[in-house]
């Protein structure tokens, strides 16, 4: 089955259960995506990549009870632990592959993802599909990150890139899915590929408040791939860098670096 891997990483137990701890620091990306989808009351909208429902539930406020909103992912805890969120009846999630299976109560009039776009392992195939369930005059757009190098909110992974991880043969490796989607020419060669118009790009520097431990521990540190042997020198330089951006009351004004694509059919 395509995506396997994608299925098993958002399925993970442990994952799932922290990923409410995880929300609050991406929903600052929920109103950039919404504001360039441009929701009106009445409109079928997919959120791609739903995970816990966090954009679909405001979708749904916007398209309101003449519209209606499908939550899509392709993992069954995430599906399970949107679906046990208070929802309104517009809102419908499913267990699917946005990549492969046929999406459920389009054709849409807009279609929809906070960070869910980046997981593809077929991404042109992905966007065909996408494509196949969008209303002629339809739209979609997404929320990725920008490149790892200026999203200060992932320390551990740029310190493990710049070369404290140890990563031997076989062993931990960076992980780098987030950003598959940072490179926006990258975006739009598959974007063109599947038939769609090359993305108008709207770039947003977010701020997040923070406690430091939100952002970089030694243990984040080591998932990341920086080896044990140097974790006390990498944490001392993360904590060097986010200085610059803590206030006196010891918050981090931490940047999380977006960009949002919108894109359309292309005509014949
Ligand atoms: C980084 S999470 C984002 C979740 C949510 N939108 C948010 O921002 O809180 C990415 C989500 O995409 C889902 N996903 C990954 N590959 C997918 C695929 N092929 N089809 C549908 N969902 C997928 C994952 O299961 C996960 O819930």
């Amino acid at each position: 089955m395509a995506n396997d891997g994608q299925r098993e990483y958002f399925n993970d137990e442990k994952r799932v259960q922290r990923w409410p701890t995880r929300e609050p620091f991406t929903k600052v990306a929920i109103s950039p995506l919404l504001d360039a989808a441009s929701l009106q009351p009445g409109m079928t909208v997919c959120d791609i990549g739903c995970g816990g429902g966090m954009a679909t539930l405001q979708a749904a406020e916007l398209v309101g009870q003449t519209g209606s909103v499908v939550g899509v992912d392709i993992s069954r805890a995430m599906v399970a632990l949107a679906a046990s969120r208070p929802h309104p009846d517009i809102v419908q999630y499913v267990e699917a592959d946005a990549q492969t299976d046929p999406l459920v109560g389009g054709p849409f009039d807009r279609i929809i993802s906070q960070f869910g776009l980046m997981f593809f392992e077929d991404p042109v195939a992905a966007f065909v599909n996408l494509g196949k369930h969008l209303a002629p005059e339809g739209s979609l757009h997404g929320v990725v990150w920008q490149p790892m190098e200026t999203n200060l909110s992932f320390m551990a992974h740029r310190l493990a890139a710049r070369g404290f991880a140890r990563v031997t043969p076989g062993g931990r490796t960076v992980e780098v899915g987030a950003f598959a989607f940072a490179n926006r020419d990258v975006v739009d060669e598959y974007l063109v590929a599947a038939g769609f118009e090359r993305a108008t790009w709207n770039l947003h520097s977010l701020i997040r408040l923070s406690h430091v431990d939100e952002v970089v521990t030694r243990e984040t540190l080591v998932l990341a791939g920086i080896d044990e042997a140097v974790v006390d020198d990498a944490y001392a330089e993360a904590l060097l860098e986010l200085a610059a951006v803590t206030d006196a009351n010891g918050r981090v004004h931490c940047p999380l670096d977006v960009q949002v694509l919108s894109t359309r059919l292309a005509k014949l």
